[in-house]
């Protein structure tokens, strides 16, 4: 099968609305064509975090001009697109509205097929695609093979996922309470880095010592997959406390700070991504969603996959912060397949839970064993 042959070979516009980036994308036969994003992050640098309401009426002013902007730089009209895709869950109620309402009327409007998208799968199937700079024409690129095992960590998830193919992921682990991102994000803010500070304690990370502050690196003597940054968050602020109470300016230990709090991060991360790629024996490793793009990340996956000899997979860094080409790759993937959703009926889902935990379920039982 050549790598093309997973995407539709027709035109499919992407559009992204889930969190605070307005996203719209064409993909065409498994190649992006466009990436535009609206972003919102100056509006929501000032209250220091996604302001669901504000994210949902940023949104409604920037969707339409957006998609258009799209459709100009691909020389296409509505009508002449093959399909478009949505995220359609999970993610903030009303942000994921103005998505899902667009695209349905533009679907009816311009007779053509809808498709909505999980996020998350999203971010994980974005590895599937010609990566930037391939030749446009390209039958053929370099590709995980299927089933994969993906990391998929953002500011909203961390999990661990089989991905069978398009539409089919089986959720073999995932945090128990907050998602990587966010923590990374909360550590950076004590420390005033703006929002968000992933990519900030990303970069101060690379000038500093990780071994000056210890750090909880994740769950002890736990054999499932579960992972847990609830703990680290709590010790990261009381790391900061400490060197308060010593007398120190934290700003001064930014660069050892960050890169302490990042190696615990990270190491919980790998070890959990590469335990699962052993108990489920799977060659092909990617690493998706925003938090893929952190350097140490991508270091330290790389190198464990050379070590173990597996493959990695590194989502490509344009595509890694949530984008329209992801969803417009997947919508184009299950559209070669022919599922469709109904323009009348497709709904926005805020919840991740429902979908994926109801797809495991249904394998758990087929399989003959009790859902848990
Ligand atoms: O996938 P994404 O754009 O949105 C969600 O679906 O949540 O991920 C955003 C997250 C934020 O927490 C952001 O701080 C983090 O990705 N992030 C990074 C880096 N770039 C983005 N975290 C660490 N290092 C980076 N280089
Ligand atoms: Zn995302």
């Amino acid at each position: 099968m050549l790598a093309a042959d997973h995407f539709l070979a027709g035109p499919v516009l992407g559009i992204e609305t889930s969190c605070d980036d307005t996203a719209v994308a064409v993909v065409v036969g498994g190649h992006v064509w466009t990436n535009r994003v609206s972003s919102q992050i100056p509006i929501h640098q000032r209250f220091g975090g996604v302001v669901p309401e504000v994210a949902s009426r940023n949104h409604l002013q920037s969707i339409l001009p957006t998609i258009e902007t799209a459709l100009r730089d691909v020389g296409l009209e509505g009508p002449d697109l093959a399909g478009i895709a949505v995220t359609n869950r999970p993610g903030l109620m009303g942000a994921l509205l103005v998505g899902v309402q667009t695209a349905k009327t533009l679907a009816l409007a311009w007779d053509v097929p809808l498709i909505g998208v999980h996020h998350i799968e999203a971010h994980c199937w974005a590895a599937m695609m010609a990566p930037p700079g391939t030749d446009r024409g390209a039958k053929q690129w370099s590709q995980p093979e299927l089933p994969a095992l993906a990391l998929a960590v953002s500011g909203g998830h961390t999990s661990v996922f089989r991905v069978d193919g398009p539409g089919q992921s089986m959720v073999l682990g995932e945090t128990l309470d907050d998602a990587a991102g966010e923590a990374l994000d909360k550590f950076g803010k004590l420390l005033g880095l703006p929002y968000p500070a992933g990519p900030h304690v990303d970069r101060a990370a690379r000038q500093g010592q990780s071994d000056r502050f210890r750090l909880p690196k994740g769950l002890k003597n736990r054999r499932d997959l579960a992972m847990s940054f609830s703990g680290l968050k709590t010790a990261g602020r009381q790391t900061i406390e400490r060197v308060r109470a010593e007398g120190l300016d934290p700003a001064e230990h930014l660069a050892d700070l960050c890169a302490s709090y990042q190696l615990a991060a990270v190491t919980q991360l790998v070890d959990t991504t590469m335990r699962a790629a052993r108990q489920y024996d799977l060659k092909d490793v990617i690493v998706a969603g925003g938090v893929a793009a952190n350097s140490l990340l991508r270091h330290t996956l790389a190198l464990r996959c050379e070590e173990q000899e597996r493959r990695a997979w590194l989502t490509p860094r344009p595509y890694c912060t949530d984008n329209g080409a992801m969803i417009a790759g997947l919508g184009s993937a299950l559209l070669a397949r022919d599922q469709l959703d109904d323009p009348l009926t497709l709904d926005a889902q805020p919840t991740v839970r429902a979908t994926l935990k109801a797809r495991k379920e249904s394998r758990d039982r087929a399989q003959g064993r009790r859902p848990k």
